[in-house]
C-alpha cells in the first residue's frame, strides 16, 4: 500500500509561501521518492484571497483566518510563512502545536522572542518545530549545527546574516558612496523592510544570531541579551581607511561562551579583507562555525529570496515527512541553560581613527593615554590627506588586544589632551 502523503497547511502566500508551492508542485516525484511519501498542500491562507500570485492554488482549500488552516484535520504540518512576532503567526503556531501538528516556519523574529515556549509546548504535545528558512535563508546551518556538528563542543559561531547591510557595506566600498546614498539606493530596490530599521538597525540579523547561539550552546534563545549596534554611523572613511590597513567592514554577528559567560553580538566589525568573510559581496549570507573537534567551517550562500528559502522550508518538510525528528534547539527545551550574559566582552585588536592637531607632541600625547590604559598598539598611521587644510591630520590606530572598558577609557581621555579635534571611532577587529 502506497505510504500515506504528508499534508502541509500553508500560512502566507507571498515571497517564500509561493516559493513553496512551487517546489512542492514541480518536484512532486523526485520528494515522494526522497521522503519515502508524497508531500501535498492541503489548504492555504494569505489575507486577500483575489490576488493573483503566480501559481495554481485552484486544489487547495482557501482559510481566511490562520488559526482555522492550522487546526485542520487535514494538515499534518502546519507551515507559517506570515512573519512576524506576535499576533497571527504566533497564535496559529501556538494553536498547530495544541492541536497535535508539527510546525515549520520561516520566521526568525516568532522564535527570537517565543523560540524557547514554542518548542517547550511542541515537546509536550510530542511534536516539533522546525526552522531551517529562519537562519540565513538557503543556507542549511541549522542542520550543520544540530546534526552534522553534534559531536563537537561548538567554540564560536560568526556571520554574515543580512545581505541588505552587507549589500550597502560593500556597494559603499565598491562605488566609494556614502552611507544614505547607498541606504536610499537599497530602498529603491526593494532590499529593505517595511521597517528598514529591522535591516540596517541589525535587529533581524540579532535574531539569527540568538537562535545560532540557542543550538550551539546548549542555551535558551536570549534576544534580549544580544548587543546589537546598526550600520548606520559607518562612514565612507572608515570603510576606504580599514581598506588601507587591510581590513573590511562587516555587520558581524559573534556568539561565543566564554568563562565570564555567553557573548552575542550583531555589530560593525573589521575583519582582515582577504578572509571568507572580507570577501563576502552583496547579498549574499555566509556563517562560519568552530567546533573543538572539526575546526572551522565555512558556509555561503543566499540569505534570502524565493528559491534560496523556499529549499530551506522544504529541507524541514521532508525531514517531518521521512520521520526524522530532532529537537528544535538540538537539545530538550526543557534541558537548555538559562544563559548568563557575559559582562564584558573578549579582548580583541581595535582599530581607532582620529583627527588630531597637527603638532608637535600630539601622537605623543595619544600613545600615553593608551599606555595608561594598558594598551599597546600594534599599528599607527598618520595620515594627510590631499587638498585638506593642513592644521590637522588623521591618525589610525590599530591596537593589540584590549577589552572594550579599556578602549572607552583611553578614549575618554583622549578627549583630555587638547590634541583632539572632534570624535574618535573605534571598531572592534574579529579575528578570524
Ligand atoms: N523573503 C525572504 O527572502 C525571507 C527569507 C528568510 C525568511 N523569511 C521569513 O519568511 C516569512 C515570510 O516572508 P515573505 O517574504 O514571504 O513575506 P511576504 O512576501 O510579505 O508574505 C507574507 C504572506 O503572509 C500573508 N499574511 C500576512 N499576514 C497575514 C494574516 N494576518 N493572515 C493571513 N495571512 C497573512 C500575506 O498575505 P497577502 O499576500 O494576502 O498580503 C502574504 O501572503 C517572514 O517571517 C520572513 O521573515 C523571508
Amino acid at each position: 500500500m502506497p505510504a500515506a502523503p504528508l499534508r502541509l497547511g500553508l500560512a502566507g502566500l507571498g515571497t517564500v509561501g509561493i516559493g513553496v508551492v512551487k517546489i512542492v508542485q514541480r518536484e512532486a516525484a523526485l520528494i515522494a521518492a526522497r521522503a519515502g511519501r508524497p508531500v501535498v498542500v492541503t489548504a492555504v491562507s494569505a489575507r486577500d484571497p483575489k490576488k493573483n500570485r503566480d501559481a495554481d492554488l485552484s486544489g487547495y482549500a482557501w482559510e481566511t483566518d490562520p488559526v482555522a488552516l492550522a487546526t485542520r484535520p487535514d494538515v499534518d504540518v502546519f507551515v507559517e510563512v506570515m512573519g512576524g512576532h506576535d499576533g497571527p503567526a504566533k497564535a496559529a503556531t501556538e494553536a498547530a502545536i495544541a492541536a497535535g501538528k508539527d510546525v515549520v516556519t520561516a520566521n526568525k523574529a516568532l522564535l527570537a522572542h517565543h523560540g524557547q515556549a514554542l518548542a517547550l509546548a511542541a515537546e509536550a504535545a510530542g511534536r516539533t518545530i522546525r526552522f531551517e528558512a529562519a537562519v540565513a535563508g538557503g543556507i542549511p546551518v541549522i542542520k550543520a549545527l544540530t546534526e552534522g556538528l553534534a559531536g563537537n563542543r561548538i567554540k564560536r559561531v560568526m556571520g554574515v546574516m543580512n545581505g541588505t547591510c552587507n549589500y550597502i557595506l560593500t556597494r559603499m566600498q565598491s562605488a566609494g558612496l556614502p552611507y544614505e546614498t547607498v541606504f536610499e539606493e537599497a530602498r529603491q530596490l526593494g532590499y529593505l523592510e517595511a521597517d528598514p530599521n529591522l535591516d540596517v538597525g541589525g535587529i533581524d540579523a540579532g535574531h539569527k544570531l540568538s537562535l545560532l547561539s540557542a543550538i550551539a550552546f546548549g542555551t535558551r534563545v536570549s534576544f534580549d541579551a544580544v548587543e546589537l549596534e546598526g550600520i548606520g554611523a559607518v562612514s565612507i572613511d572608515d570603510i576606504r581607511l580599514a581598506e588601507q590597513m587591510g581590513y573590511r567592514i562587516k555587520l558581524l554577528g559573534v556568539a561565543q561562551m566564554t568563562g565570564r559567560g555567553l557573548e552575542q553580538r550583531m555589530t560593525p566589525c573589521l575583519v582582515p579583507a582577504a578572509s571568507p568573510l572580507g570577501q563576502l559581496q552583496g547579498g549574499t549570507n555566509m556563517v562560519v562555525l568552530e567546533g573543538d573537534s572539526v575546526g572551522q567551517i565555512v558556509l555561503r550562500g543566499p540569505g534570502a529570496g524565493q528559491g534560496p528559502t523556499a529549499s530551506a522550508v522544504m529541507a524541514d518538510v521532508i525531514d517531518l515527512a521521512r520521520g526524522c525528528r530532532v529537537p528544535a534547539f538540538g537539545l530538550p527545551a526543557a534541558a537548555l541553560a538559562e544563559p548568563v550574559p557575559a559582562r564584558s566582552a573578549t579582548p580583541a585588536p581595535y582599530y581607532l581613527r582620529m583627527r588630531l592637531l597637527d603638532k608637535p607632541g600630539a601622537l605623543a600625547k595619544i600613545a600615553t593615554c593608551m599606555g595608561d590604559a594598558g594598551i599597546s598598539i600594534d599599528q599607527m598611521r598618520q595620515i594627510n590627506q590631499p587638498g585638506e587644510a593642513d592644521d590637522d591630520a588623521i591618525v589610525l590606530i590599530v591596537t593589540h588586544k584590549a577589552s572594550p572598558a579599556d578602549i572607552a577609557h583611553a578614549m575618554a581621555q583622549f578627549d583630555r589632551t587638547g590634541v583632539l579635534v572632534g570624535r574618535p571611532v573605534a571598531i572592534r577587529i574579529e579575528e578570524i
